[in-house]
């Protein structure tokens, strides 16, 4: 090779490599390029997030072509048609002045085709590689469509099981909900953010929109700022270490302030603490809503609101497209304001490779449901699946004959829950197709058509079917549409006639198991007793019947644990395994019950502490709980050493013995109490836990390492601080269980 031509490629290999490892640099300097060139109008545009409710519905129309054609869209919400999806970036690309390319957004929640379990189910899986994988798949199939931006994970904590999008959260608890996020992002977004098949992940509800008052969506919060950062932050806070490019603005006041106007949060945390680089879209007309909150007094009011806050991206309304100029012109916000949102989203566009590989091109459907797909989401549902009460009912033996019975057991669309858009019925295998092609000795009859149905003319069926058969297995639960967004519950039992049936089954004297698909934990306090056996499935999405079957055969062990405290009734919420203690705190020792107050009893609150007189104070089941087949003991917890000096470690471990026929996957748990603080503190706290197989008869040993680190949290002064003082600690099963353990930090 001459040595003209050598030199060239070694300095050409050089400018590459120097353009690699300053990505950044060139990023940044790209979207300085670009803003410089755009017009006023084009940077509104840009903030512009434009849904099927404005402008996408049919054909696309020809004013829809101009919007895009003058630059004043940035991005799609749910244009569905692949071939749109090519025509309107071709449009942007080819005809806006500076041919800056759209993204296209969707809701895809869990799953796109292939429907793994709700997110609450997922979560019940305490398990990240499952949760990546679901993201990954996801991202894949809808990536297909020409989908790159999806408005998940929500990661709102959800401490009140009647709130209706309880079913999408991570549940109850920081650190579950934290390893969760982390796994989520990397799935969604892949190795590469700017390979075609990563989807941009999106952190929502920013903030705190679980705490809805009563339970009821959209809600007002009340949350102190303590709370905010040791409970409500720390998943969005791994989130955003993840790498997630962009956050959702919430529908909720935070107390008193809108979360789409509310720099606290967008600004002070976000930019500030976070030093977020990517950007914030609102909520589905969250800006606007800032009216009727009493927060805004006019759309151009509530723009500015937004505006001022740090808000870049405007979902669905228009406020930033009908008033930002004017509000600029009138000096109530500036150009600089406007430029530092197109920034941020520029940014994500670079990193996206939009303007390198902005179309679509060539949908592979095959990619839709493929196999490995399936298999990933039989697998999910498996894992998601706790088993909550079985008296040796279950594993099923394979000669017994089946009575399949229930609104669930074959009811294609509702196993697939809340926000599937996407998920076809008809891929979905139920739990009765699953009992035929595996040649179950089974009858069915649903005895009820669907879940609040409460007609009693199905029961004479479903009775005759278990009288002729060795045991029960009812699938009930709700419907899909109960759960999710703006579908809140008070009464969180099994709809319509669903505890009449079961106590009609009872009343046969077959063994029962409850088989529950639902959005929720559902009160049982009705029919516990009546029941042998109760498997919660959530709603687990299109291989629902073949996860259940292995489950219920003992093809499978259930491996999920509770992710939020399952309570006696909707009257109970909140209620949650990490709250604070009174100063009378409820125990077993004084409660008394409303049957236990003599009649004409002097007025006295002594004797009595801080539960309901009627419905005492514990759950049905606690967080982190769940059954498996078989028995697993725990010893005690054991720590290396009772003083923990700040920057040094200790060991805490427990002996666990698999005294049951199977071998298990157990989830092991740890706990810490800081037991006096700054602020008072959990009675109890996750900070760690573990998938542990045991061999059947095998003992082992878990062991965790706690560092200053894991005593870390706000105290009243905002400050992350480790306190020295007692701890207790526990090794255990679930968040009520385990022997404690204590040390002292000591400097
Ligand atoms: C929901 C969001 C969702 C958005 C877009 C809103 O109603 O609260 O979670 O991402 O709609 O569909």
């Amino acid at each position: 090779m001459n040595q003209l031509i050598r030199l060239l490629i070694i300095a050409l290999a050089f400018v590459s490599c120097q353009k690699k490892s300053s990505k950044s640099d060139y990023i940044e300097q790209r979207v300085e390029e670009i803003l410089s060139k755009m017009s006023l109008q084009e940077k509104v545009g840009q903030t512009s997030l434009r849904g099927t409710s404005s402008r996408v519905k049919g054909d696309l129309s020809e004013d829809l072509k101009n919007a895009v054609r003058n630059g004043e869209i940035g991005v799609f919400l749910n244009v569905m048609n692949p071939k749109y999806v090519d025509e309107l970036q071709r449009i942007a690309i080819e005809e806006s002045p500076n041919g800056i390319p759209l993204i296209f957004a969707r809701d895809i929640i869990h799953g796109y085709k292939t429907i793994f379990p709700i997110p609450l189910g997922m979560a019940a899986s305490w398990n990240a590689e499952v949760a990546e994988t679901s993201a990954r798949v996801s991202a894949i199939e809808a990536a297909e469509s020409g989908i790159r931006w999806t408005f998940s994970p929500m990661l709102d904590i959800a401490r009140d099981a009647r709130w209706g999008r309880i079913a999408e959260s991570p549940g109850e608890d920081p650190y579950l909900a934290s390893v969760l996020a982390t796994a989520f992002i990397k799935g969604y977004q892949g190795d590469s953010l700017n390979s075609e098949n990563s989807m941009i992940a999106c952190a929502k509800h920013f903030l705190a929109y679980g705490a809805a008052e009563g339970g009821r969506d959209y809600n007002t919060t009340i949350v102190n700022e303590e709370l905010l950062r040791n409970v409500y932050l720390p998943p969005f806070k791994a989130a955003f270490d993840a790498g997630a490019q962009t956050v959702m603005s919430s529908f909720n006041d935070i107390n008193g302030v809108p979360a789409s106007g509310n720099k606290f949060i967008l600004k002070k945390i976000l930019r500030d603490e976070y030093n977020f680089d990517g950007f914030v879209v609102s909520d589905w007309n969250s800006v606007t809503e800032m009216i009727p909150h009493g927060y805004a007094k006019d759309d151009k009011h509530a723009a500015e609101r937004a505006i001022t806050a740090g808000l870049d991206m405007e979902m669905t309304s228009t406020s930033y497209e009908d008033y930002l100029l004017a509000l600029m012109d009138e000096g109530k916000v500036t150009e600089e304001q406007l430029n530092d949102f197109v920034r941020n989203i520029l940014r994500v566009k670079l990193r996206m490779g939009l303007f390198e590989n902005p179309y679509r091109e060539k949908v592979d459907a095959s990619k839709w449901y493929a196999q490995s797909h399936l298999e990933a989401a039989k697998e999910a549902a498996i894992k998601s699946t706790v088993l909550l009460k079985n008296n040796k009912t279950l594993p099923l033996n394979k000669n017994q004959r089946i009575a399949l019975i229930g609104p669930l057991a074959d009811a294609p669309v509702d196993q697939l829950g809340t926000w599937t858009f996407d998920g076809d019925g008809n891929y979905s295998l139920t739990p009765k197709q699953a009992f035929a092609e595996n040649k179950s000795k089974f009858v069915f009859a649903e005895g009820l058509k669907y879940s609040r149905d409460k007609s009693s003319a199905g029961f004479k069926k479903a009775i005759a079917a278990a009288e002729k058969s060795d045991v029960i297995v009812f699938i009930g639960g709700e419907e899909a549409i109960l759960s999710g967004e703006a579908h809140s519950r008070a009464d969180i039992s099994l709809p319509g006639a669903q505890e009449q049936l079961i106590d009609a089954l009872h009343k046969t004297g077959k063994p029962l198991v409850l088989v529950i698909m639902a959005g929720r934990p559902i009160a049982l306090g009705n029919i516990m007793d009546k029941v042998d056996a109760i498997v919660m499935a959530w709603h687990p999405g299109t291989m629902a019947g073949p996860a259940l079957y292995d489950i219920l055969n003992g093809k499978a062990q259930p491996e999920g644990r509770l992710p939020v405290t399952w309570p006696k009734q909707g009257a109970q919420c909140p209620i949650y395994y990490n709250h604070p203690n009174t100063g009378r705190p409820a125990s077993a020792d004084s409660f008394v019950g409303i049957n236990d107050i003599p009649v004409g009893a002097w007025q006295s609150s002594l004797g009595n502490n801080s539960h309901y007189l009627d419905l005492g104070f514990e759950p049905h089941f606690p967080f982190g709980y769940g059954l498996n087949y078989g028995e697993i003991e725990y010893e005690k917890t054991i720590v290396s050493s009772n003083k923990l000096r700040r920057n040094e470690t200790i060991q805490v471990s427990c002996t666990l013995h698999n005294k049951g026929n199977y071998p298990i996957t157990e989830t092991v748990q740890l706990y810490i109490q800081d037991v006096v603080g700054d602020i008072v503190r959990p009675v109890k706290e996750l900070k760690g836990f573990k998938k542990i197989r045991i061999a059947k008869g095998e003992s082992v040993s878990a062991e965790f390492t706690i560092s200053t680190k894991d005593l870390e949290y706000v105290d009243s002064s905002m400050n992350y601080v480790v306190e020295d003082g007692d701890f207790n600690v526990w090794i255990a099963p679930n968040s009520a269980d385990g022997i404690k353990a204590s040390f002292e930090l000591i400097e």
